[in-house]
């Protein structure tokens, strides 16, 4: 055909894998999609952050620009994941009970008024009453919620879009611009890359985490007086569980600290109702190193015009919470794709 087109998605991290599959919807005839990434599901880099993810839901509150964005997005994919867990069991999605309990919450939470509106959409939403927290908590929630087995959430998708008709290129690109040569007939390009080189506002947060075969049967974050946070998040399909973590902006050491590893499970175990079935020890499979891309300000959503018709989409720079806005990005990147005309506007279904 003369006017046939293929859509380039840079990325197959949870971004680019969801934003390939929501713009599968809206294709014209004449248009399909190619996924270029240089990791894949199934592939293991330090610099593959979404295999490495927790992941849970749990709404974050703030007024700035980029806390109010992340909101709408995080809802809207609370939504569509609950969706995902009814319908796909193979996605490694579960609906389970989550746990909030925060030892010095920040002014944002106090404001009973605007928690309550961030947190309207959760099924099953309580406040808990003083007498019914641990020693030393200040604030405390629970609410249901989703976690993710994230490398088979990853895999999954790839699966659904292979499925659609989608295709896969494994290539390293030097230049996002090298993307619209890739293959023939690239107008657009689409940039999930997740972290990049070129954006000075983009950051690395590094996450140690560590993951264990004792079961735990709700997701519970707790935040310590220090500022520091230690969650537990089950992965789905026996996949164990994850005790987190930390939270270190611009530290690119890519080796587990084993002092840290001791610090994540000694929080757990006396904070976290494990059964500790094997001995009150627990049961290790890995120590997780993980590089969140963030970016100031928040993700970069936006439309770049190229000369000669062609234009890149940028979505990257998710941060901490990429599975978290995952679905609510896509949908805002397709829909600014089709309100620059880059998509058909009726879903094809
Ligand atoms: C310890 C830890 C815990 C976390 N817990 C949670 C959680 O509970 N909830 C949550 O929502 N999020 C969580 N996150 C954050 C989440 O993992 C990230 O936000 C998310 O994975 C970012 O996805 P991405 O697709 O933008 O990037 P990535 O997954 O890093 O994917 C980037 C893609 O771009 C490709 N790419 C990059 N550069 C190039 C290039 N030059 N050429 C070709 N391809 C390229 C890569 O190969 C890859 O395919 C956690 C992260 C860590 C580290
Ligand atoms: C990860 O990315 C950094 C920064 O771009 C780079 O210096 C490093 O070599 C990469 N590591 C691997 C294992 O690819
Ligand atoms: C594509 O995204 C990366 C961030 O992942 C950024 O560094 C790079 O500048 C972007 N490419 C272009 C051509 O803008
Ligand atoms: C673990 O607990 C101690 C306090 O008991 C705290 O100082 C430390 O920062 C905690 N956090 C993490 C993530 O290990």
């Amino acid at each position: 055909m003369a006017d046939s087109e293929t859509i380039v998605v840079i990325g197959a991290g949870v971004i680019g894998l969801s934003t390939a599959l929501y713009i599968q919807q809206y294709l014209s005839p004449s248009q399909s999609v190619l996924l270029v990434a240089r990791d894949f599901p199934s592939h293991e880099s330090i610099n593959y952050t979404s295999p490495w993810a927790g992941a849970h839901y749990r709404p974050v509150p703030g007024s700035s620009p980029q806390a109010l964005r992340e909101a709408d997005q995080a809802k809207r994919t609370y939504n569509y994941f609950k969706r995902v867990a009814a319908d796909e069991p193979a996605a490694g999605v579960k609906l389970i009970q989550g746990i909030e309990h925060l030892e010095a919450p920040s002014a944002e939470y106090l404001d009973s008024q605007g928690m309550r509106k961030l947190h309207a959409h959760l099924d099953g939403l309580r406040y808990l009453t003083k007498d019914e927290v641990p020693a030393g908590v200040k604030w405390s929630v629970t609410y249901g919620t989703w976690v993710v087995n994230s490398p088979v959430y990853c895999a999954h998708m790839l699966r659904k879009f292979i499925l659609k008709g989608g295709q896969m290129k494994q290539y390293t690109l030097a230049d996002v611009r090298e993307a619209f040569s890739v293959t023939p007939k690239v107008r657009t390009v689409v940039n999930c890359s997740g972290l990049g080189f070129e954006d000075p506002k983009s950051f690395i947060i590094r996450g140690q985490t560590c993951l264990v075969r004792n079961p735990v049967s709700a997701t519970i974050t707790r935040q310590n007086a220090d500022g520091t946070w230690s969650f537990c998040i089950p992965r789905p399909l026996d996949g164990g569980t994850i005790i987190g973590g930390t939270k270190q902006p611009n530290d690119w050491d890519p080796n587990p600290s084993s002092e840290t590893r001791a610090r994540l499970l000694a929080n757990a175990s006396k904070w976290f109702p494990f059964t500790l079935e094997s001995g009150g020890q627990f049961d290790v499979i890995r120590d997780i190193v993980g590089r969140r891309p963030a970016r100031k300000g928040g993700m970069r959503i936006e439309v770049e015009k190229l000369a000669d018709g062609k234009s890149i989409v940028h979505a990257y720079g998710a941060g901490g919470r990429g599975f978290e806005i995952s679905w609510g990005v896509a949908e805002d990147t397709a829909g600014l794709m089709l309100e620059n005309g880059l998509l058909r506007a009726q879903a094809a279904l």
